[in-house]
Order: structure tokens, then sequence, then C-alpha cells
């Protein structure tokens, strides 16, 4: 396991909680953050996809947003959030509807057409990945844009899908062993 995977292990038996598939991290990931292990995990995956030529990151309100600035940071490139809002001033835009099993309410994300072109090469961030109704939308916006998905990832996989790069899935938090 990466330093980063184990730390935030660590943060998690500490800090959080595991209530059977809902891991609670509200005080240092999505209700308090904790700057510096955004800081160390933003590190781990932006290291990850140094190499592959990321033009964007590309993420969805509320909880993506902490790490998709630091990653976007680090790769010295600008990082969009889609709005689950359409603001008056948003003009011509992309849309997608996005169901949410946790919270059992469908979203929709918007984001302006002038700040995702076409053949930009994107990197998808969020915090947890679950049944993917997120990365389908979003998919559905960057095919909209004729951008390219170039990858994913996100702070932890709940799901089975291991193309997704992340910093711990929920068989590695939940094993004992390092
Ligand atoms: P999916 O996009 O992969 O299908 O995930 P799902 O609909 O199941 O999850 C929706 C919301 O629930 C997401 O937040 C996600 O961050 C959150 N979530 C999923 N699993 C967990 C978990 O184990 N613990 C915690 N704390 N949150 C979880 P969202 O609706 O996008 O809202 P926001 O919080 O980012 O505003």
């Amino acid at each position: 396991m990466s330093y980063a995977s184990q730390t935030l292990k660590e943060r998690i038996k500490r800090d959080g909680r595991i209530d059977g598939e809902v891991i609670k991290v509200d005080r240092f990931l999505n209700h308090m953050v904790d700057p510096q292990l955004i800081d160390l995990l933003a590190t781990d995956v932006a290291t990850h996809f140094a190499e592959k030529s990321i033009e964007k990151v590309l993420t969805a309100e509320t909880s993506g947003i902490m790490l998709a600035q630091a990653v976007a940071g680090i790769l010295g490139i600008p990082f969009v959030y889609a709005k689950k809002k359409k603001p008056l001033t948003m003009g011509e835009h992309y849309a997608a509807a996005s169901y949410s099993f946790t919270k059992e309410e469908s979203t929709t994300l918007y984001v302006a057409k002038e700040v995702l072109q076409a053949r930009e090469r994107v990197l998808f961030i969020d915090d947890f990945f679950a049944k993917g109704s997120t990365l389908k939308a979003i998919e559905e916006i960057v095919k909209q844009a004729g951008a390219m998905l170039a990858g994913s990832a996100v702070i932890i996989n709940k799901s089975t899908r291991r193309d997704i790069y992340s910093i711990l899935t929920l068989e590695e938090l939940s094993s004992t062993g390092q």
C-alpha cells in the first residue's frame, strides 16, 4: 500500500467510522477538511496521471472540489466543477442527470460550454465512487463537449470496478493487514 493509502486508512480508523458500506469522513474529508491530507492524496493522484497529458480536471459539486483543486494545482492546469443548480448567468451549457443511490434523488449536472473544449483531455476526480452515477453523467457531458475522458480518480472506490484509480478500495479499507 502507498504512503497516501496507509495514511488515509489510519485516519479513517482514528477519526472516521465504517458503517457497513457507508464511510464517515466528515471530520477530515467532506465537512471539516484537513488540507494537508488533501495535499498528500492529491500528490499521489497527480503523480499517477503526470504523464497522461491531462489538460483539465473535472469534478462535481461539492465534495470532489477540494481534491480536484489540489490535483489541478500540482499538474498546473485548471479544474472545472459541474454545478448542481444552473446559475441564471450560465449561458450555453452541457447537462446530464445523475441519480444518487446514497441520497435517493436525481440531480442534474451543468457545465458551461465556454469552460470545456472539444478534444480536451479531461481527468475526472471525486471523493467516492459508489454506483458510478456521477461518472456516468460526467461521461455524458464530456461526450456532449467532444472532449476526451483520459482518466478517473477517486479517494475511495466502493465498487468492484478497477479501471478507476483510487487511494483506497473498500477491501483495502476493511482488511486488517497493511
Ligand atoms: P455514485 O455517484 O458513484 O453513483 O455515488 P452515489 O450516488 O451512491 O453517491 C452519491 C453521494 O454520496 C456523493 O455525494 C458521494 O460523495 C456520497 N457518498 C457515497 N458513498 C459515501 C460514503 O461511504 N461516505 C460518505 N461520506 N459519502 C458517500 P454527492 O451527492 O455528490 O454530494 P456532495 O456531498 O459531493 O455534495
